[in-house]
């Protein structure tokens, strides 16, 4: 063994001895060390190349090691890296404003900015608005395939009983309704005919107190507010049809129940525009925000929430804290990040590369029976992996396909790639496709060369 394989193997032997496994690594085995990352690739030892078509879950939309991010960290390094979040700085004010006067200008809504460090955190403040808004009222709703992250409050309003499981109950756990996933609609409708059938069925609850979410005396729901991703991410980047959430928000606006827009996954133009539910015409209350914010390259994530759900009355010093919570490294990236995000045409990038990348997928869909569905929103794209009859779930080959792809042996123009793909859907038999905004024409092509190759590999006999 060289000495590179020697390092490996005891890293990996200590992994395997003193770290938790309990923070989802392991989904293959043995987990792939690497070593560094530029653009669309990250690397390992041996300096294969592998094609990032997740880019760590839609975190780094900006590609990785992005110069003009990286300086901006670099340069609060050297100024102000450390500060107690009692105290104010310049990039937190400037942040929160470019952020809350994004939101005016889309949606016409005045409302503040509020952080904290991960995604799961910001749901648990939004929890905490909701509540206080509602005086207390702790029941929501939420979609079935929805995921809004692991700490305990976030794990009750996403619909896997699978992060509870083993913890017990610490508060209520959401209604979870069904998501117009129409490749396999929960109610055996076509999408061409359906007239929304699903959202006529939420509406339904509302028909009679019998059906225990509403009472028609003190016109009154038993529910504070609605958790959406406009597009699901974990659940498999499942697109609603147009006009669902339309439709939909007219039952919430009448019932006041407020409508959470988790954008954590699919903000910052991961499905085209700005923020994921700007495509679907309809308004949110609070949203939430997280991942790309920094390019993934220091934690910090936040919301969005309408003046009169914020205001410091209403909300007061204290409400929510955490000492990292808007901490200046974080903050002088997402600031750099907005900025740069202003000075270009990424909805039209995002859209243009999202329509070359899905007219690809779908010529890879005629060619390998095996994807069953493909879809796409601005760059959040997805293949189904299905049986023969192109709609069973396949989960056994989409883990080979993921296992294949991390060999790091697949070759294109006499050169040998690696692929990051990573699993979502309800049955795990999703890839979903998040690559870089910023990936080029020939990345592009690329990608598609080497997901044929897989595919060619995964499926001969
Ligand atoms: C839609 C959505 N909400 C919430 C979260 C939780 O964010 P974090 O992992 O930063 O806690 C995620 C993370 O994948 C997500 O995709």
């Amino acid at each position: 063994m060289d000495s590179m394989a020697l390092d490996e193997a005891a890293l990996l032997r200590d992994e395997a001895e003193y770290c938790s496994f309990g923070d989802t690594v392991h989904y293959q085995e043995p987990p792939k060390i690497f070593t560094r990352c530029e653009g669309s690739f990250l690397y390992d030892a041996a300096e294969t190349p592998f094609l990032d078509l997740q880019m760590w879950y839609s975190a780094v939309n900006f590609g990785y090691g992005n110069p003009r991010l990286n300086n901006a960290l670099k340069r609060q390094i050297d100024s102000l890296p450390q500060l107690a979040s009692q105290y104010l700085h310049r990039e937190k004010i400037e942040l929160a404003t470019a952020l809350a006067k994004r939101v005016q200008r889309t949606y016409g809504m005045k409302g503040r900015v509020h952080f904290n460090v991960g995604g799961s955190q910001a749901i648990e403040d939004s929890l905490k608005l909701v509540r206080n808004a509602s005086n207390g009222k702790s029941l929501m709703f939420a979609f079935e395939g929805g995921y809004h992250g692991r700490t305990l409050g976030a794990s009750a309003i996403t619909s896997s009983y699978r992060y509870r499981r083993r913890y017990g109950h610490f508060g209520d756990r959401a209604q979870f309704v069904p998501f117009p996933y129409c490749f396999r609609c929960p109610y055996g409708k076509k999408r061409e005919d359906c007239g929304l059938y699903c959202v006529d069925q939420f509406a339904r609850l509302f028909d009679s107190e019998y059906y225990g979410v509403w009472d028609p005396k003190a016109g009154a729901a038993e529910y504070a507010a609605f958790y959406v991703e406009a597009i699901q991410g974990t659940g498999g980047y499942v697109i609603p049809p147009p006009g669902y959430f339309e439709k939909l928000k007219e039952v919430l606006e009448a019932r006041k129940i407020l409508l959470v827009d988790d954008e954590i996954q699919m903000g910052f133009y991961r499905a085209g525009k700005f923020w994921a539910l700007e495509n679907f015409n309809v308004k949110p209350d609070i949203i939430v925000f997280g991942k790309a914010l920094t390019n993934g390259l220091n934690p910090i994530a936040g919301l969005w929430a309408r003046e009169e759900l914020i205001n410091p009355a209403a909300f007061p010093p204290g409400s929510t804290h955490s000492t990292f919570a808007s901490n200046p490294l974080g903050t002088a990236v997402a600031l750099e990040c907005v900025k740069m995000m202003g000075e270009e045409d990424y909805e039209a990038m995002s859209f243009a590369k999202g329509a070359y990348l899905l007219a690809g997928l779908k010529e890879l869909q005629r060619r390998y029976p095996i994807i069953g569905d493909v879809d796409g929103m601005g760059m959040a794209l997805r293949m189904e992996i299905c049986g023969p009859d192109g709609f069973t779930p396949d989960k056994a080959m989409t883990d080979r396909m993921c296992d294949e792809a991390m060999k790091g042996d697949l070759e294109v123009g006499g050169r040998r790639y690696g692929l990051v793909l990573d699993i979502g859907g309800y049955y795990k038999n999703v890839v979903t496709l998040a690559p870089a905004l910023t990936i080029d024409r020939q990345e592009m092509d690329l990608a598609l060369a080497l997901l044929d190759r897989l595919l060619h590999r995964v499926t001969r006999r």
